[in-house]
């Protein structure tokens, strides 16, 4: 299963090519901070997958502590039994009881047997926790590459020094450091602020973007009198919800400026004009449908700096 007119760019300076926008699979199996099970169901997973194949969406991120592994069984699942030509990504989590080097290929070996595949496009260190060094873990992600397990390696939630570090290791071990998976959206720049953006474009190192959509928020459907349920209506109260409603005003206006855009198309949009490779959540066909379509086309530079002004207005104190 292929698309017509697709675009694939380089994963950093590897030969894998992923599409400029990618989905990401947390909620897909995920209970506690997604509601897995109620209000979406996994044939509306799998639409979400094949929608978004269909319009050329074909960057899967994974990981084993997403729904503790069923994420990973459920993109497996859909990648085999539709036959379809994606670029799947996941990642290994440095658990506190996991000491030893060859922790990480063990890891591995259980996340290829979920998927259903003899190897990933990108394995990603999740978090640089402190117990075992930075060096240890990126040193096993050099392994995976030499066992043939893995095309590419990166990490995620590294600042500029870490991403240094591990760079410098996989140098010396001939094999680039493809990509650094951090959170960025309008309402997080923090990888702009720190200059670790502007390190990734530096290094040919691509910044992934984790919650591009602040976790649907930048969708516009959440409001002071509709905030989201659960944890996310713990991190995203009632008063942050009031102070976003002229941004998503203004991505509204943008957005039909270009074309009758929605605000999750402008935020994703956004994510792209500015270098890096959002991967967003999609429970089912119609939020794969509009995501899709925040790729073909592009804000104007003075979209970007309007939307750059009205998101610091939303976070300063
Ligand atoms: N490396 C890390 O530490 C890390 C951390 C977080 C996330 N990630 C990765 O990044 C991916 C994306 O981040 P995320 O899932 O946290 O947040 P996100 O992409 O910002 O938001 C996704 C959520 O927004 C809602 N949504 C998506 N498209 C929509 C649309 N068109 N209209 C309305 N609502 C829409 C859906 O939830 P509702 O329908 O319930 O609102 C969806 O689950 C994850 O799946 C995961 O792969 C990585």
């Amino acid at each position: 299963m292929t698309c017509v007119g697709e675009i694939r760019v380089p994963l950093g300076s590897t030969d894998v090519l992923i599409s400029p926008l990618g989905i990401g699979t947390w909620a897909w199996g995920d209970k506690l901070v997604w509601g897995y099970g109620k209000g979406y169901s996994d044939k509306d997973l799998e639409e979400a997958f094949l929608t978004s194949v269909e319009r050329c969406v074909t960057f899967f991120d994974t990981a084993e502590v997403y729904g503790w592994g069923k994420s990973e069984r459920l993109l497996g699942s859909f990648v085999r039994r539709h036959n379809a030509d994606v670029t799947v990504a996941t990642k290994f989590f440095p658990y506190p009881w996991r000491l030893r080097k060859r922790a990480l290929l063990k890891a591995l070996k259980g996340s290829l047997r979920r998927l259903g595949l003899d190897r990933v496009d990108l394995y990603q260190v999740h978090w640089p926790f402190p117990l075992r060094s930075i060096e240890v873990w990126v040193d096993a992600l050099a392994d995976a590459v030499e066992a043939g397990l893995v095309r590419a390696v990166g990490v995620s939630n590294y600042d500029s020094d870490q991403m240094r570090r591990a760079h410098l290791v996989l140098t010396q071990r001939g094999i680039p450091l493809a990509s650094n998976q951090v959170h960025f959206s309008l309402l997080h720049r923090e990888p702009e602020s720190s200059g670790l953006l502007h390190l990734c474009h530096e290094m040919d190192i691509t910044l992934i973007a984790y919650s591009p959509l602040e976790m649907g928020i930048l969708s516009g459907k959440y409001t002071p009198d509709n905030p989201p349920r659960g944890t996310r209506g713990r991190r995203y109260n009632r008063e942050f919800l009031k102070r976003v409603q002229p941004l998503i005003h203004l991505m509204r206006e943008i957005g039909t400026g270009h074309g009758d855009k929605t605000p999750a198309q402008v935020a994703l949009n956004w994510v792209i004009c500015k270098g890096a490779v959002p991967i967003v959540g999609a429970k089912n066909r119609r939020q794969a449908e509009e995501n899709a379509g925040a790729l073909g086309w592009r804000l104007d530079p003075e979209d970007i700096i309007a939307l750059d002004k009205a998101a610091r207005e939303v976070l300063k104190d």
